[in-house]
């Protein structure tokens, strides 16, 4: 069932959103060659509590840190840890934030230095591919019309979308229904509804679109090594259409 919340709600939702826009704005000053991404981590966490917040992937499932930080060819899901971010890298970093009981869940990849024009194009694709996702989502449209907005940004440039695994639900828990996939045709699935509050997260790789998990048990890789880009925002559908609660304002 996809939970439809009420204006409190979203206002809740908002607040905790902004806090992770803020975030991902701190976390482009404290990305920088030589920084462990564990330092980063660290500095996350205090920001967000300082703002009163709780950090949502903290302990789930048993996530051990406070935010994802994935490097180059690592997708989604890298723990942070004693590697030292370099000149050239693709910094991905995701971050959730519990605020009062709401979530709001976003995430950036940031070009660390100078890279080829094709990875800057594949970061900006992806980020275009967010955004295009975004403006499909009105009340009355299908799920899938942002799914297919996704993909065909994302291969329109001769990339691919991973497929296991996808944007959700969120707001009130971390991971609700539904799940949200990259691709597929358009018009299928539910029909979306004002009250919706949703996370779009394209993962764009620029070879193929496989992935696995590392026998750490969480960090996402592309299994042909290429790189990766990812982008996400929290969203409200409205009725007059999507609000980007983790834009920051
Ligand atoms: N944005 C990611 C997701 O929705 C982050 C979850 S990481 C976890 O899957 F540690 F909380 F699982
Ligand atoms: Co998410």
């Amino acid at each position: 069932m996809i939970l439809i919340k009420t204006d409190e709600e979203i206002e809740g939702i908002r607040k905790a959103a902004q806090v992770v826009a803020e975030v991902l704005e701190y976390s482009r000053e404290i990305v920088k060659p030589g920084v462990m991404t564990k330092e980063v981590d660290a500095k996350i966490k205090e920001f967000i509590e300082n703002r009163g917040g709780y950090p949502a992937f903290l302990g789930y499932r048993g996530y051990p840190a406070a935010s994802c930080i994935s490097l180059n060819d690592e997708v989604v899901h890298g723990i942070p840890g004693n590697r030292k971010i370099k000149e050239g890298d693709l910094v991905k970093v995701d971050v959730g934030v519990n605020l009062n009981g709401y979530i709001g869940d976003a995430a950036i990849t940031i070009i660390v230095g100078d890279v080829s024009p094709k990875v800057r194009k594949l970061v900006e694709t992806t980020e275009r591919a967010l955004y295009n996702g975004i403006n499909q989502a009105y009340p009355g449209s299908r799920l899938s019309d942002i799914s297919h907005a996704i993909q065909v940004t994302a291969e329109k440039e001769g990339f691919s979308v991973v497929r296991d695994l996808g944007g959700h639900g969120v707001g009130l828990k971390l991971h609700e229904e539904p799940f949200i996939p990259n691709y597929g045709p358009p018009g299928r699935g539910p029909v979306l509804k004002m009250g919706m509050t949703l996370a779009l997260e394209p993962m764009v790789n620029m070879g193929h679109p496989h992935v696995k998990t590392k026998k750490d048990g969480w960090t996402v890789v592309t299994r042909d090594g290429s790189l990766s880009a990812h982008f996400e925002h929290t969203i409200a559908i409205l009725d007059n259409g999507p609000e980007i609660l983790s834009k920051i304002s």
